[in-house]
């Protein structure tokens, strides 16, 4: 397991308020993105509680979409949230489907914590038909998606050695511009595309954006949840600081980087 990946294994609510809210609009770009259109079978892998999911069954019915992530409250939420829907608890690197079973596969936030995203993407390629899309998109961890940016910075000033450690702009693989498309031929794909989505998410003030981290969802809830009460309102302190906002409402923009390719037909 990638580091972090073992932090998804959280309450969903407390992930909806923490990136969960940007991942509605990102689903939609996404799909946008991969050229999905009706009349077709996805599969949505790392689904997490099933914010592209959602998405894809909205744009091609229940039926035709299926989910899969190893983190079973996850997996229950997403169930819950959309009853009926086809959700199994497997990983990218050992998918439960025949070959070529869909036309699409696609993954939101999930390659950077697959345990070998290699294998992982590979798997999304197999179970997709010859011609079919696989894509995927990982935040600009080290960029352009303020939220998680302005956390680790804050994080540095409290404890920077284990803070330089877990940020993650630095231990994320495949976050970099370019690097998702680097893998996307490693695995195999064609007509490798790659590009920027930019989504904003809304917030009543910082008490609301603050609230999730402490019970220790995703990595930089881990971080804040390890630390003693002094270091955690230093914290809190310093993270209001970076992101430069206050009690009243405001918004943040995140970047991610998006890739999408073509399963190769055969010759
Ligand atoms: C940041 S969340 C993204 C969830 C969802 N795709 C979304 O956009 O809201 C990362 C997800 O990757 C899942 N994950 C971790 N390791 C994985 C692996 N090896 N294969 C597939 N999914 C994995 C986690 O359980 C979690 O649901």
């Amino acid at each position: 397991m990638e580091p972090g990946a073992e932090t998804f294994r959280a309450p969903a609510a407390a992930y909806d308020r923490h990136v969960g809210r940007y991942g509605a609009q990102l689903a939609s770009a996404m799909i946008d993105f991969a050229a999905i259109e009706p009349g077709i079978r996805a599969l949505d892998v790392g689904c997490g509680p099933g914010a592209l999911t959602a998405a894809l069954m909205e744009r091609l019915g229940r039926a035709n979409v299926t989910g899969a992530d190893p983190s079973e409250p996850f997996v229950e939420a997403c169930r819950a949230r959309l009853p009926g829907a086809d959700v199994v608890v497997a990983p990218a690197e050992s998918l439960p489907f025949g070959d070529d079973a869909f036309d699409a596969a696609l993954s939101q936030l999930v390659v950077n914590f697959m345990r070998n995203p290699e294998e992982g993407v590979r798997e999304m390629a197999r179970v997709t038909r010859p011609g079919g899309v696989v894509a995927s998109c990982v935040w600009d961890y080290a960029g352009e998606m303020r939220l998680l940016r302005a956390f680790w910075d804050a994080a540095r000033e409290v404890d920077l050695d284990r803070a330089a450690r877990a940020d993650e702009g630095v231990v994320m693989r495949w976050c970099g511009e370019g690097e998702l498309a680097e893998l996307w031929r490693l695995a195999g794909l064609d007509h490798v595309r790659f590009g920027p989505i930019s989504v904003r998410a809304g917030y009543a003030g910082f008490e609301e954006l603050w609230s999730p981290l402490p019970t220790g969802v995703a990595p930089s809830g881990a971080f804040c949840k390890s630390l003693d009460e002094d270091r955690r309102a230093a914290l809190k302190a310093a993270y209001r600081r970076h992101l430069g906002v206050g009690d009243g409402p405001f918004e943040l923009t995140a970047r991610a980087w998006a890739v999408a390719g073509t399963v190769p037909r055969p010759p």
